[in-house]
């Protein structure tokens, strides 16, 4: 693998998964750890394992299945990543940006990410559903930006705006939806570390005062490379544990998956009131 992504090494990858399905997908999601279970209702769908897709971070952990999903909910043609590989497995930081970079060629125009995250907000709970209006991107500022190395100008400009990483449209869009099924939601600000050790209760209450609301290992990359080519982005973080401010809380990614699971409804209601919108 070359150090930086080329446009030949992501059409490759476009052309694989072309060959393997004729839909065409409007809209992508990315399905964070525990909550790939919202893929199953997407029938009749094509799936496409990531290990056949060259160029393709694999997911090596516990909670990922690793393909992509393409089919039909709510009535839009959907291209569902049903779990993704994280910085922490081994792969630079832009190969994690890669999947969004293929469904940016692919014509895919808005894109919704969820996460499992950790709360930060002494108000959240372990089961909150946290609609993000803003992120720190404290993994980028510290040099591990997606977009690092030669701009490829056919998805962005060098220095791309991120006034409005999360589009206030599809959060009202999915803010209505949580209000019309009884989804009980808050809206804060995600920020992104690159684990995958847990915070210590000092790294926690730095994360506190700088203004994070909810913590986790992933989304941020994500989206820096969907705003550079003008994605629409709505995330979404199911809240899975309370974060360990004063170190009386054990995190484990056992709680953090089935915390994840009893959140998938909730999602899903979710996504599905903002798909209908779409
Ligand atoms: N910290 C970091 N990442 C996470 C957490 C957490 O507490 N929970 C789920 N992902």
């Amino acid at each position: 693998m070359k150090e930086f992504i080329t446009l030949d090494m992501i059409d490759e990858a476009v052309s694989e998964v072309k060959k393997r399905t004729t839909r065409n997908p409007e809209i992508a999601l990315i399905l964070g750890s525990g909550l790939g279970d919202l893929a199953e209702s997407v029938r009749p769908a094509d799936f496409i394992d990531y290990k056949d897709i060259p160029g393709w971070p694999v997911s090596t952990i516990e909670g990922h299945k690793g393909r992509l999903v393409i089919g039909n909910l709510e009535g839009k043609r959907v291209m569902i990543m049903q779990g993704r590989a994280h910085y922490y497995e081994g792969y630079s930081i832009n190969q994690i940006g890669f999947p969004i970079r293929v469904m940016s060629r692919m014509g895919i125009k808005v894109l919704i990410v969820t996460n499992a995250a950790g709360a930060i907000n002494p108000n959240f709970v372990p089961g909150d559903v946290m609609i993000i209006n803003d992120h720190i991107s404290l993994i980028a500022m510290c040099g591990l930006n997606p977009l690092k190395g030669p701009n490829i100008d056919e998805f962005g400009p060098r220095f791309p705006d991120m006034s409005q990483p999360y589009d206030r449209e599809l959060i009202a869009f999915a803010s209505e939806a949580a209000n019309k099924t009884g989804v009980k939601h808050r809206e804060g600000v995600y920020i992104c570390l690159a684990g995958p050790s847990f915070e210590s209760p000092a790294d926690l209450r730095f994360l506190h005062m700088i203004g994070a609301d909810a913590v986790g290992m992933s989304t941020v990359p994500e989206v820096i490379v969907a705003r550079h080519a003008n994605l629409r982005v709505l995330g979404i973080s199911g809240i899975t544990n309370k974060a360990n401010l004063d170190g009386s809380v054990v995190t484990t990614h056992e709680e953090v998956l089935q915390a994840g699971k009893a959140l998938v409804p909730k999602l899903e209601k979710i996504i599905r009131g903002v798909l209908r919108k779409l």
